[in-house]
């Protein structure tokens, strides 16, 4: 019967569980292996930083920063070097490039050979309201490119490894996006932002309150609207494409040209201007099969003014977060394909145990065998055969390893084949490479 706990995780939180996490683990190192083949080395980053730091990089205006950042006080101990700083906050990070250029700055990482390439794995925290696919932690893999030439086949690269390690993990029906929102600085997007507010502004009338909000706040993520009632005015707003300076259209068409050079598909979408403050130019989306309306496994693009914003140098800068809990989503949706249990050890030989002597025995061999290899359960208290074999049944095991005092004593035991009930005899030494021959 299910016991019901005094405590419950918080709301858009959530446990993760074995079998489960084997999949998550193959991600991940799957994300490594691939991520290592284009030269990335991991950074590992604090949970929380100062709140300024995201304000500043995704910007105030944003949902992000405006409504969903967990932020506290730091108490003012004694231990700060701020203590000086009135207000100070920090906050659970909600991304991982604003940290990423923190590190680079404050690690001196401009004195590396460039571009840097970092990736980063972990959780991220946002409180938006929960549903499929969307929690108030979750997971991110980041990847980031900083420094280096001002060269389209860069931010091509990025997206390729993203979609190889896609490919690698079997993710089903990908789809990728790709715009420009031109330079922030010196400004082609502030003539089309000023164009586009005064388009909105003809059509107010006819948009939900939080549209209308942003006329004035930030008129490119009116764009992002899923109101349907909005969408025929939306779609006939000013594309930004028609709006670029002539050095970002050109950067746009050689980022295309890349992607192609590499056999990459996308499509272009004009209404994607993400959510965040800091990009400029190429932007892009990744959305997959299996998922409903929180459909975007991916997102990224470059940002070549945010590691200036918080004090370093001019520098270059592109990247991409994944959606770690979408991804898994995915593929457990898509035609469950993949296994779930994939890369998950599953247990190989319990060993039924009986009497004093036999245990020394059991524990010897409980540890010969788990050395070599393989999973092994050990029961750590007497029990009768039958019941031993049942739970062996139970817990999946593909053999039951017999050791009774006769077997000890003999020094000859008993391997049960749990599927078809069938038993070998084997000397001690004889075990280790008849199950190597098996598994
Ligand atoms: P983002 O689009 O805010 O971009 O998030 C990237 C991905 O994280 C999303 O596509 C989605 O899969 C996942 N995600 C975001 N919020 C949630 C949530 N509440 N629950 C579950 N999954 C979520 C960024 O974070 C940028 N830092 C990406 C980037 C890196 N741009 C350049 N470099």
């Amino acid at each position: 019967m299910a016991t019901k706990s005094k405590f419950q995780a918080i709301k858009g939180t959530r446990d993760l569980l074995p079998p489960e996490t084997a999949l998550w683990n193959h991600v991940e190192q799957t994300a490594r292996e691939v991520f290592a083949t284009y030269g990335f080395g991991e950074i590992r980053l604090p949970i929380f930083e100062p709140t300024e730091l995201f304000a500043r990089s995704i910007g105030t205006d944003t949902d992000v920063v405006s409504k969903e950042m967990y932020t506290f006080a730091t108490g003012y101990d004694s231990d700060s070097v701020d203590e000086s700083v009135p207000g100070r906050t920090v906050t659970l990070r909600p991304e991982a490039t604003a940290s990423i250029c923190r590190a680079y700055i404050e690690n001196n990482m401009q004195q590396l050979p460039h571009p840097v390439k970092l990736y980063c794995i972990g959780p991220m925290f946002r409180r938006e309201r929960p549903q499929k696919g969307r929690y108030r932690q979750f997971y991110q893999i980041d990847a980031e490119i900083l420094g280096g030439p001002d060269a389209p086949a860069i931010d091509a690269e990025v997206v390729e490894m993203l979609m190889t390690f896609f490919d690698k993990v079997g993710l089903q029906g990908t789809t990728l996006y790709i715009n420009s929102v031109g330079h922030s600085a010196p400004n082609c997007r502030r003539g089309y932002v000023e164009l586009l507010r005064a388009e909105l502004q003809k059509v107010r009338d006819k948009l939900g309150p939080d549209s209308q909000r942003r006329i004035e706040t930030n008129p490119l993520r009116v764009l992002d609207s899923k109101v349907e009632s909005e969408q025929p005015y939306i779609e006939k707003l000013p594309h930004i494409a028609d709006h670029l300076c002539e050095d970002c259209a050109a950067n746009y068409a050689a980022v295309k040209r890349e992607l192609e050079l590499r056999g990459v598909i996308y499509e272009e979408n004009w209404r994607l201007v993400r959510g965040l403050d800091y990009y400029t130019r190429t932007t892009f989306e990744i959305t997959a099969a299996g998922l409903g309306s929180q459909n975007a496994v991916c997102g990224g693009g470059r940002y070549d003014g945010l590691i200036e914003l918080l004090g370093g140098p001019p520098t270059k800068a592109t990247g991409f977060a994944i959606g770690e809990d979408r991804l898994i989503l995915s593929l457990q949706e898509s035609a469950n394909s993949q296994s779930p249990t994939i890369g998950y050890q599953s247990l190989s030989v319990y060993i039924a145990w009986m009497g004093d002597k036999a245990y020394a025995t059991a524990v010897r061999a409980a540890k010969d065998l788990r050395n070599a290899g393989f999973s092994v359960e050990l029961p750590p208290v007497a029990q009768k055969f039958g019941k031993a074999l049942g739970q062996a049944d139970k817990l999946g095991a593909k053999y039951a390893l017999i050791l009774g005092e006769d077997e000890v004593a003999e020094g000859t035991w008993t391997l049960k084949t749990l599927a078809d009930g069938t038993q070998t005899k084997l000397p001690e030494p004889a075990l280790i490479e008849h199950l190597r021959k098996q598994l």
